[in-house]
């Protein structure tokens, strides 16, 4: 079974992140994680911070010459600016006056439902933990379950589709994603070049007045075979399994599979994705949809159509122009707290959107196709593809 966790804190010394469960003699380029973890960093509307982290994965445990060895890979990711914080964190002992206390809890962050919950006078460390500094770790490990992935020959991408109200109506092709993952200089993700000057002015609006913009990204999984996950059992559902890896992360509050929003409204005979036979599209059984309204996934199990997941990413709640809250010592209204921050992060989190959609799919291929080896998951899967070819 893959399993995975991470652990570490925004300015701690370092991230870990451990991944249980990938067979053996599995490649893993070191350069492709850290290309992962780079596209995470990028965006137009980051903060600081991703100037001074440049992360590199350190592989601590679990691959050995480049290859997995089927026992538990750990993963250690430096944080750079924890020189800087280290006299910052509040401890019993040290000079309170450099201790940096998050003294009025941020609207929309998790400040003060987290200093409530462990009974902390201010928020520092509850942000140290929740902050999406975490998802750096996730990256990491979705990039070695898309190298699993690779060779079961389904690859994992994501677009931004909106960012405040600038968004593409149109479903976009795999073969339009595929070139911007490559980009050297990533701006935010669009497939559409006149939309994305669009988003970006909307992020100019946002750094110009002090606020902060959410907005919408699209994981495309590509050639994922029919049949991973099931309807057996409420828990085992891929579209249920992707819903909670997904919403997992910082900052998403809505996810849809498909165009399950649009679908709502609409009369069923507009929506469901007719089913058609083409010999010729043998690794599907020759079964064949004019479009791809489900995204892939009928009754929690994938149908052979590209796998689509999109989350829908709420403002950052750290504002250069503070919203209401109150002082957590004095109990008198304050301005929120602000420290550097981000003002719009949609396409950092389509990369780790990527990440959780791909580890989930990882999990359910290893259910359906088992291998304590690479070579036995390889033989199981393409003993499955026969299936489908001679369905
Ligand atoms: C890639 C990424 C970067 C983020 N950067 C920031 C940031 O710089 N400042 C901030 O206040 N929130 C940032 N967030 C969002 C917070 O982590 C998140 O809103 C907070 O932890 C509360 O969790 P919730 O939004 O899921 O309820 C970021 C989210 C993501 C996905």
């Amino acid at each position: 079974m893959l399993r995975y966790c991470t652990a570490g804190e925004s300015h701690g010394e370092a991230l870990v992140a451990v991944l249980s469960g990938i067979p053996a003699g599995l490649a893993v380029d070191a350069a492709a994680v850290d290309h992962e973890l780079w596209r995470r960093q990028q965006g137009y509307g980051r903060g600081g911070r991703m100037k001074i982290e440049r992360d590199a994965a350190h592989f601590v445990s679990g691959v050995r010459n480049g290859q997995t060895i089927g026992s538990p890979i750990s993963i250690l990711l430096e944080n750079k600016d924890w020189k800087n914080w280290q006299e910052a964190l509040p401890v019993a002992q040290g000079d309170p006056e450099r201790h940096r206390r998050v003294a009025s809890p941020r609207p929309g962050h998790a400040d003060l439902a987290g200093a409530l919950k462990y009974n902390f006078p201010e928020a520092r460390y509850v942000l140290e933990r929740a902050s999406a500094r975490e998802s750096a770790a996730r990256v990491a490990l979705g990039a070695i379950a898309k190298l699993l992935l690779r060779e079961l020959g389904v690859e994992v991408l994501s677009h931004v589709v909106g960012v405040g109200s600038a968004v593409v109506q149109e479903a976009v092709e795999w073969e339009a994603i595929v070139p911007l993952a490559q980009r050297e200089e990533v701006v935010l993700n669009c497939a559409d070049p006149a939309m994305e000057q669009r988003m970006k002015a909307e992020v100019d609006q946002a750094l110009r007045s002090g606020d902060s913009v959410g907005g919408i990204f699209e994981v495309v999984a590509h050639a994922v075979p029919a049949g991973l996950g099931t309807y057996a059992n409420w828990d085992e559902r891929l579209d249920a399994q992707l819903a909670a890896a997904v919403m997992s992360l910082q900052s998403v509050k809505a996810v849809e599979i498909g165009r399950g929003i649009a679908v709502a409204g609409s009369p069923g005979s507009k929506v469901h994705d007719e089913i058609g036979f083409s010999p010729g599209a043998r690794d599907r059984a020759g079964f064949t949809r004019p479009h791809n309204h489900a995204g892939g996934i009928e009754g929690g199990v994938s149908n052979g159509e590209d796998v689509v997941v999109r989350g829908y990413v709420k403002p950052i709640s750290t504002l250069r122009r503070p919203l209401a809250s109150v002082d957590f010592t004095t109990r008198e209204p304050a301005k929120a707290a602000y420290e550097r921050s981000d003002v719009c992060v949609v396409p950092a989190a389509g990369v780790a959107g990527e990440a959780m959609t791909a580890l989930t799919l990882a999990r359910c291929a290893l259910e359906k196709f088992g291998g304590d080896s690479l070579g036995e998951t390889v033989r199981n899967f393409k003993g499955y593809c026969r299936q489908l070819q001679e369905y």
